[in-house]
């Protein structure tokens, strides 16, 4: 009795290497499993068995009953997952795929990164300050005198009577120099708010890029090469430009840069691009910086126009509206 059930695990585990589907597993399952399956049956003979063999046949024949059934059990468990599985992913390949939306830089930082690549290399390095700006640096550390009508001329967001939105990128100026000690050559890129009626030309917020050089040796020509550099960078070698006397209360004597546009089919004209100038005296002894040892220069563009005449875009608002069909295509 004892061989014949150690016999019939071999021959259980020979059948069951065989099974592949649900249908031989029901074969197996039949042939030692049910009622009238092997294994029940050699649960008659046991019957038969003489007393003194009982126990170890009746141990013998346990084991093979409770190793079939668990072999059985976790085989059908295998095709049970398998089956259900497939089910859930019912696979359709006439579904078009998912497109999955990948960001990109806005046309705007594209255009600051290009401008800071090209003063990089003119060995600039760049800093940022706050939006939220106090009048002091926004205006009185610049030389704006306090009733002064360029404070209107910039139409002021406030916050309260000492905070207001920076008007300009200038400030960042202010702050570099009371933190920094000449020589200085910095590029201060940033948010600027004006409270300004929104149209095709003009946004309440846009960008600007301050430019500050401050070092014992630096001449108004010094900064008209490296205007003239960067426009020709930027806008190509072949651009057409001029300076332009200038206002500025930070500067002295101050300049505007102007580049001729010529769109297609359409008269050319002259564009303003830049102000800029030798830091005024003032502006480097508020700052605590010596202004007979010490001498500067500064400038200070707008983003968006350039970006909108390189790229052609005629209306700012499209920049600020985050319009994806739009910024794609860039
Ligand atoms: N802050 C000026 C503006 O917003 C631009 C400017 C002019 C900046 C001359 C400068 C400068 O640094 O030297 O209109």
């Amino acid at each position: 009795m004892l061989s014949k059930i150690s016999e019939t695990r071999k021959l259980f585990e020979e059948d069951l290497s065989k099974v592949n589907d649900l249908k031989s597993l029901e074969e197996l399952r039949l042939k030692y499993l049910s009622r009238k399956g092997i294994v029940p049956q050699l649960f008659d003979d046991f019957k038969n068995v003489s007393k003194d063999e009982k126990k170890n046949v009746g141990l013998a024949l346990n084991e093979l009953k409770i190793f079939t059934q668990n072999q059985f059990d976790s085989i059908k468990e295998k095709f049970d997952s398998l089956s259900k599985s497939s089910n859930d992913s019912e696979l359709d390949i006439s579904l078009p795929g998912r497109q999955y939306q990948i960001g990109s830089k806005h046309l705007i930082t594209q255009t600051i990164d290009e401008i800071k690549e090209i003063f990089k290399g003119l060995g600039f390095s760049v800093y940022e300050g706050p939006e939220l700006e106090s009048d002091y640096n926004n205006f009185g550390a610049l030389n704006f005198p306090d009733d002064h009508p360029a404070r209107d001329m910039q139409d002021t967001f406030f916050i309260n009577k000492n905070f207001l939105l920076r008007t300009h990128t200038s400030p960042v100026q202010v702050r570099l120099m009371e933190q920094k000690k000449p020589p200085i050559r910095a590029l201060m890129p940033g948010k600027v708010f004006r409270n300004e009626a929104i149209s095709a030309k003009s946004y309440c917020l846009f960008h600007q890029i301050e430019g500050l050089v401050v070092d014992t040796d630096i001449t108004f020509a010094e900064l008209k090469g490296t205007l003239v550099g960067f426009v020709k960078q930027f806008f190509g070698q072949d651009v057409v430009y001029r300076f332009r006397a200038s206002f500025f209360p930070f500067t002295e004597p101050s300049a505007e840069m102007d580049i001729w546009w010529q769109p297609k089919g359409k008269e050319g004209r002259w564009l303003e691009i830049l102000g800029c100038g030798m830091v005024d005296p003032n502006v480097l002894i508020n700052v605590g910086i010596d202004p007979e040892k010490y001498i500067g220069y500064a400038f200070g563009m707008g983003i968006e126009r350039p970006a909108m005449r390189k790229y052609g875009i005629d209306d700012i608002r499209i920049l600020f509206d985050s319009d994806i069909r739009f910024l794609r295509q860039f």
